[in-house]
């Protein structure tokens, strides 16, 4: 049977892990998959993180099951994080605990072919690399809007708005909430305003994939394009990842949340969702769902957690001037201003394919083929060779 299958490449992200580990040169610089690092280039347990498993082994008294659901108060805390305090009331939202965010991305597609398996869903052009294999993967039609224009780095509002003209009531429309994957442009409100009136008149149904929540202005902020969704919309659905804003990346901590139009539907789409996790992986994984439940519902720890990401963003903005800083000094004739104006872990550098080869072969920099960088992967000692090697490969 194996006989039939044909090898596989390498996952684009994942494969850059390996290549920077077995390089020996010691100035590497590794700006490929989205971990946090900080100034020493390390990726540390957050201190919140480290007090509440300390808790957790000292005070979990069981490991038997929870249920296809995961922890109950851990998805209260989440959904109160993303749909807020007043929001959560009126019986619309069924939320579930998930392995990360992809386990929640994956739920999500199950439910969506059940409920509609005609339903094309829009991603923008371009998306994280893994969204079109995975939801693809699972059988969901998808089909890609107009996002960003790589000559101006600027996004392409009004061509994402011509291409979504073609959408079909019960499309489903998939929005980075905040730190767009790769581009690092995000939505402005008034763009988030505006998207909302577009779904609500042509009947589509938005799906937020917010992975990053927290590293872009602060939590609240992070939040607006769910809030405005969810104030607008009949049904929305909500993908969420604690891989990147408690660090817990190996742990797979993340919630998908539906909202329905009202208690009952949302009734018959939880026992759906419910369903769907029984038949693929049961149950969720605990351990780290169980410490991020133990940090928000901590007003101490709460407050330590919320100073350690707001330092993380600091370090991001902080980042992102001196590459540009230091890109000005060293490649004059180039405009590189646009990485100032991107948020979260990402954007393009502005670098071809080719640049890519010889920043990777000549200089040990590591990157995405398609140019993106990891911002975290800047350091002050790093940042002169970087732009050094930059401007020597363009
Ligand atoms: C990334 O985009 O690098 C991260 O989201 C990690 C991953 O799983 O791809």
């Amino acid at each position: 049977m194996f006989e039939q299958l044909t090898l596989k490449p390498a996952d684009s992200i994942l494969k850059l892990i390996a290549e920077h580990r077995d390089d020996p040169r010691a100035e590497k610089v590794d700006l490929g998959v989205g971990v946090y690092r900080d100034s020493l280039g390390s990726t540390p347990i957050m201190r919140s993180v480290k007090k509440a498993e300390h808790w957790l082994v000292g005070s979990q008294a069981s490991k038997a099951y929870l249920g296809s659901r995961g922890d109950a108060v851990f998805c209260e805390a989440i959904q109160q994080m993303m749909f807020g305090h007043e929001s959560v009331s009126d019986g619309r939202i069924s939320t579930i605990q998930s392995p990360g965010g992809s386990g929640a991305l994956r739920i999500a597609a199950q439910v969506i072919l059940r409920a509609n398996p005609k339903a094309t869903m829009w991603v923008s052009d371009p998306t994280w690399d893994n969204h079109v294999p995975l939801l693809g993967e699972a059988g969901v039609n998808l089909r890609s809007h107009t996002y960003y224009d790589r000559q101006k780095n600027t996004i392409r509002f009004d061509g994402m708005l011509e291409a979504l003209k073609e959408s079909v009531p019960g499309d489903l429309i998939l929005l980075h909430g905040c730190c767009h994957n790769p581009t690092g442009m995000d939505l402005s409100i008034e763009q988030w305003n505006r998207i909302a009136e577009f779904v609500e008149e042509r009947k589509l149904i938005p799906f937020i994939d917010l992975a990053y929540q927290g590293f872009a202005e602060g939590l609240e902020e992070d939040r607006y394009g769910v809030k405005v969704m969810y104030e607008r919309v009949p049904e929305l659905v909500v993908t969420q990842s604690c891989s990147k804003n408690f660090g817990l990346y190996r742990d797979r901590v993340g919630a998908l949340s539906m909202v329905a139009a009202d208690g009952p539907l949302a009734e018959i789409m939880d026992s759906q969702v419910l369903s769907a996790v029984r038949t693929m992986y049961s149950v969720p994984p605990d351990h780290g769902a169980a410490v991020v439940s133990k940090i928000i519902n901590d007003a101490e720890l709460k407050s330590e957690w919320l100073a350690e990401l707001s330092a993380i963003r600091t370090r991001l903005k902080q980042m992102r001037k001196l590459l540009v800083e230091e890109l000005y000094r060293t490649a004059p004739t180039k405009d590189f201003s646009h990485i100032e104006r991107t948020t979260g872990m990402f954007c393009y550098l502005g670098v071809s394919a080719e640049q890519v080869v010889l920043l990777k072969q000549d200089h040990g920099v590591y990157l995405l083929d398609s140019g993106r960088i990891n911002v975290c992967g800047i350091t002050e000692s790093n940042v002169q060779y970087l732009a050094e090697s930059i401007a020597s490969v363009i």
